[in-house]
């Protein structure tokens, strides 16, 4: 499923030109564009129908290559990219002068992440510079997990989109900002608020002093259908009380069973949060598509290891 050489090439050669790129990270499939290119990356506005309020993570190599778009690297920051890096976290630090006003939407911080999925690595050696990248969905919608998603989200809107395989975490990263003296947790993500106070000691939750992480805010992540969040023990009569009213329901569980399984459409996930967090947003827009006029979703445990699920299905029912 790994794309050719040649084909990271003819990717890296159409970011060089100002293109857009999508390609896969392991957490979600990213939307990309040269971040040093004004006009490519007011692009990814373009195809993606976002607010140019909304700042964007530049993808980097390494820590070598991160320290170049910060004004000052905290150590803490420093120490987290030592630990974390390559892999799901993204980490907010004072912006070089250099960094775009279209990358951080006028913030006066950056978002890096030196992301481990080998395609992602590879066009980011190919190119050799930093790639601004969202998530590689229209606005407000589920972020992709499959080539095919992509295609299906931006179309002819993208150059080219490389295709490897499904994202192995499937949730995007983990947001940390190192502002300040100070380590908040801006979005849960697969690397856990746990891991980073391993490293760094105190994590703070982002209060009114932490800087906004637009898309952070309700009813994003979203999928077309109507979704609500049930305990398992009620979720057998909402069941059935729907089905009295001839609704049509699509079901997401993770322990507990429908009582009619043949009168809904039912995918039962894993009941650990990694093999969750993975087939999460593939099943949602599974889901979506099976013309219901609702998606219960089964409540998830209220545990830290379930943080970054519990997350984004608080947003995708808009809760
Ligand atoms: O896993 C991921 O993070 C994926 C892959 C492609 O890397 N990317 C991703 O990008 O999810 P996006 O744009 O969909 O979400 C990035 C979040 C947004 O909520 C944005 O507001 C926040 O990061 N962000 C970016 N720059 C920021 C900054 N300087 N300060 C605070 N938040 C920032
Ligand atoms: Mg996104």
């Amino acid at each position: 499923m790994i794309p050719r050489a040649d084909q990271i090439e003819k990717a890296a050669a159409l970011l060089n030109a100002g293109e857009l790129v999508a390609f896969p990270t392991e957490t979600v499939y990213g939307l990309g564009s040269d971040a040093g290119n004004p006009a490519a990356v007011t692009r990814i506005f373009a195809a993606k129908g976002r607010p140019g309020s909304h700042p964007l993570i530049v993808h980097v190599s390494n820590l070598a290559a991160a320290r170049r778009w910060a004004a000052t690297f905290p150590d803490s920051a420093a120490r987290l990219a030592e630990a974390f890096w390559p892999g799901p976290l993204t980490l907010v630090v004072p912006k070089s002068d250099h960094v775009l006003f279209e990358v951080t939407g006028g913030q006066p911080t950056v978002a890096l992440r030196a992301p481990a999925h080998p395609v992602a690595r590879a066009l980011l050696a190919a190119f050799g510079r930093g790639i601004a990248a969202p998530s590689a969905n229209r606005y407000g919608r589920i972020s992709p997990t499959r080539a095919d998603d992509v295609r299906e989200e931006l179309g002819d809107r993208v150059a080219m989109v490389l295709d490897g395989g499904d994202c192995e975490v499937g949730l995007e990263s983990t947001i940390v900002a190192c502002l300040d003296g100070r380590v908040m947790l801006l979005r849960p993500g697969a690397v856990s608020r746990m891991q980073i106070a391993d490293v760094v000691g105190v994590v703070s939750d982002a209060d009114a002093a932490a800087p906004r992480a637009p898309g952070s805010e309700r009813s994003h992540y979203a999928p077309q259908t109507p979704l609500a969040i049930v305990d398992g023990a009620d979720l057998n009569a909402r069941i059935e009380r729907a089905l009295q009213r001839g609704e049509r329901l699509a079901v997401l569980t993770h322990a507990v069973a429908p009582i009619a399984p043949e009168r809904v459409t039912w995918r039962p996930l894993p009941a650990e949060p990694s093999g969750y967090g993975h087939a999460l947003y593939a099943t949602l827009r599974d889901l979506d598509r099976a013309g219901a006029a609702r998606i219960l979703v089964e409540a998830v445990p209220a545990t830290e290891a379930w943080e970054a699920i519990a997350d984004r299905l608080r947003r995708a029912a808009g809760a």
